[in-house]
């Protein structure tokens, strides 16, 4: 009778190839006759929260081709996927390094399971560390979304947030302590302590932070909106530009994995040709706080407009035919509910914010062949389903979302940084210019006065 051959699977992400890999795949081969290798996959290394990965998927591949251990490459693309693999592949053994050491215990029931030591001072994570340069990272403005900031970017490798600037030394301090990071209110002395500057500041200190931290040589990323006047934006571009330095739109949709999905969704004609979009984001505001009291800047158009004109501009495009406003404003002047309605040549848009009004915040796709929706909070985007003329017919989609998302930002910026691009394609210049243009147009329509 033939011998079975003993056919073995052990997976990785396998970034920088290293000694460690090497020898892992070496003794997986030995402990058996035909080796699978599982390559992870840059989306589900994201989801399951290991970010900054270097290689891309077709180098960590070819690497692992390059040792000759392996028979067969496979790709690994969601959780729960190792238990069907061992079925599928008719696997005998599964191995993995010790650093994982029970975790995949409940693969005994169908395979041997071995964890082989891991070899010791050697690491991808060490490797990044070593070939990143640490990005020192400096806060402007002292508020809730900088704490948020802090906890999301100790999870990215490759930074580590040095300050916080604010010019009230008390404020400063108070963050600093709390956050167990240095406090400048002495801005020449902030910005020599940093590589990179994060501003999240009142949004009218925006164009004036950005263009000192820019002229002091900073990259840059700014919350939105990062300005409100189109030739602002267009200005502080340029300026980065000039100076080979990284000016990002911090709006943290346009870098969240599950919209990254479902705007890819939307373009690969599966719902045929995009002929609707309507985005709308409501958040009831205590009418005291700044974004209900702030004559010139708050509002929910300001303050929501730039979640729901992002799916507008990344599936429209910039190229609008005509653009309206329609208001519903409180006692004090300020919108409490804004409705913008975009005419393109293809298609038609709104986006709708509300501070002060309740409603179905969804995001809605809608095609010549059928439909994407994805409910609130869409503008995190975990889930979204599409839809068709059989109403029998839905897919689903759903991808993971970690944390406050904003370590989605950070990792994106720092991959910008490392590989010398000044451009996103997630959220482009141009696409952050036309969203300044948007505001400005709002501002404008309301009568406000805004300073330069
Ligand atoms: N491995 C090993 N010895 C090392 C590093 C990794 O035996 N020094 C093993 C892991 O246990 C795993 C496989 O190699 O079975 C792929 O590991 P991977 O997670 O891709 O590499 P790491 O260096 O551990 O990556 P990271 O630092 O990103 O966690």
């Amino acid at each position: 009778m033939e011998k079975k051959i003993t056919r073995v699977i052990t997976y990785g992400t396998f970034d920088l190839f290293h000694e460690g890999h090497y020898r892992l795949l070496r003794r997986a081969k030995a402990l058996g006759d035909y080796l699978v290798v599982g390559v992870t996959t840059e989306t589900y290394d994201k989801a399951r929260g290991k970010l900054c990965v270097v290689d891309s998927l077709m180098t960590r591949i070819e690497n692992v081709k390059k040792t000759g251990f392996a028979d067969e490459i496979i790709v690994e693309e969601t959780q729960g996927q190792k238990f069907n693999d061992v079925k599928k592949y008719d696997i005998d053994i599964f191995t993995v390094g010790s650093d994982w050491t029970g975790c995949f215990d409940y693969l005994k029931d169908y395979c041997e399971v071995v964890y082989l030591e891991r070899t010791k001072n050697i690491s991808s994570t060490m490797l990044r560390e070593q070939k990143q340069h640490i990005q020192r990272i400096g806060i402007i403005g002292t508020g809730r979304i900088a704490g948020r900031f802090i906890e999301e970017a100790k999870l990215v490798s490759g930074v580590s947030v040095q300050g916080a600037y604010n010019p009230r030394a008390e404020s400063a301090e108070k963050f600093a302590d709390k956050w167990k990071i240095d406090a400048y209110s002495d801005m020449e002395n902030f910005f020599s302590a940093v590589d990179v500057v994060y501003i999240a500041s009142p949004h009218e200190t925006h164009y004036g932070y950005i263009k000192a931290a820019l002229g002091q040589g900073k990259h840059v990323i700014c919350e939105k909106p990062m300005v409100l006047q189109k030739a602002q934006a267009e200005e502080l571009f340029g300026y980065a530009k000039e100076r080979g330095l990284v000016l990002l739109e911090g709006i943290k949709t346009a870098y969240c994995p599950g919209f990254t999905k479902l705007l890819g969704i939307a373009c690969s004609g599966i719902i045929g040709s995009i002929r609707n979009v309507e985005a709308c984001f409501t958040k009831l505001e205590n009418p005291e706080s700044r974004e209900l009291t702030d004559r010139t800047y708050g509002g929910s158009f300001t303050e929501l407009g730039s979640y729901c004109m992002l799916p507008v501009l990344k599936l429209f495009g910039k190229g609008y035919e005509r653009l309206q406003f329609d208001t519903i404003r409180g006692e004090n002047g300020l919108d409490l509910f804004t409705k913008v309605s975009l005419r393109y040549p293809s298609g038609v848009a709104t986006a709708t914010c509300g501070l002060g009004v309740k409603s179905e915040s969804r995001l809605l796709v809608a095609g010549t062949k059928g439909y994407i929706v994805a409910e609130a909070p869409w503008w995190k985007t975990t889930y979204f389903e599409v839809h068709y003329e059989d109403s029998g017919r839905v897919d689903k989609y759903s991808e993971g979302f970690l944390g406050d998302g904003l370590r989605y930002e950070i990792s994106d910026f720092l991959s910008m940084l490392s590989g010398g691009s000044d451009n996103g394609f997630k959220l482009t210049r141009g696409e952050s210019a036309a969203l300044a243009g948007i505001m400005e147009e709002f501002l404008k329509a309301e009568g406000r006065q805004v300073c330069d």
